[in-house]
């Protein structure tokens, strides 16, 4: 089994989980709802993403590092409802983080981010469905992620992914990816199923 299979394999309750604690499918999702959520995300993607730039610098150029980070695209969304520079320092951010020793434990972080853009597509359709053109949620940058590009920026993942495994051709490698994986995983469902404070002010 390769890397990226074993991986979906060996993360498959852990997906289930995580699944289970996002709101964004609700039926009854409010704008202020979805601005909570996307905070969320903001809270762990900013710190986890600062992260892993220095132990995945060393596959770039292959990775197109600057054009995966996700933080970005919530900020984007998040000016769209009503934050600024101000507002969003201000968010809460997500501790305490996955180690992500190394390069492997940062490849397994970064497969599940990279993995949500796929249910991002299913994502973005509900949600443009369920606010309709005039709810003022902004134009879902973060769920769209790469548009069309989905596919083929998660194949180019998986190349580059394969290919470090089999450089390092050790199973050892392989298994602190797993890890890495399903550490990313726990970490995102205990900031999302956390106690929250009351919501920063706009
Ligand atoms: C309502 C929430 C979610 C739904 C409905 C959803 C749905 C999906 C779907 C449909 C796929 C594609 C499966 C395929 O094409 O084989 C997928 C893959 C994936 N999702 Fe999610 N997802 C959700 C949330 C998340 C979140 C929050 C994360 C991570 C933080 C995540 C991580 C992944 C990963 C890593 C994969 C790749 C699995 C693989 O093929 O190896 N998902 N998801």
């Amino acid at each position: 089994m390769d890397l990226l299979q074993r991986l979906k394999t060996e993360t498959r309750s852990h997906h289930e989980r995580t699944e289970g604690v996002l709101r964004l499918m609700d039926a009854h999702l409010t704008p202020a709802d979805y601005r909570r959520q996307l905070e969320d995300f903001h809270g762990l993607y900013l710190p986890l993403e600062a992260r892993l730039a220095g132990p995945l610098s060393s596959l770039e150029p292959a990775l197109e590092l600057a054009s995966r980070w996700k933080t970005p695209l919530l900020e984007e969304d998040l000016r769209a409802m009503g934050h600024d520079a101000g507002s969003i320092a201000r968010l809460p951010r997500a501790a305490p983080l996955p180690s992500l020793t190394g390069l492997a434990e940062a490849l397994g972080c970064a497969y599940v981010l990279e993995g949500s853009t796929l249910g991002g597509q299913l994502i973005l359709r509900h949600l443009r469905r369920h606010f309709g053109p005039d709810a003022g949620v902004g134009t879902f940058a973060f769920v769209r992620a790469y548009g069309d590009r989905v596919g083929p920026m998660w194949r180019a993942f998986g190349a580059v992914l394969t290919q470090a495994s089999q450089r390092a051709a050790s199973d050892t490698f392989d298994a602190a990816v797993v890890q890495g994986a399903r550490d990313t995983f726990d970490a995102f469902a205990a900031w999302m199923t956390r106690e929250h404070d009351a919501p920063v002010r706009l």
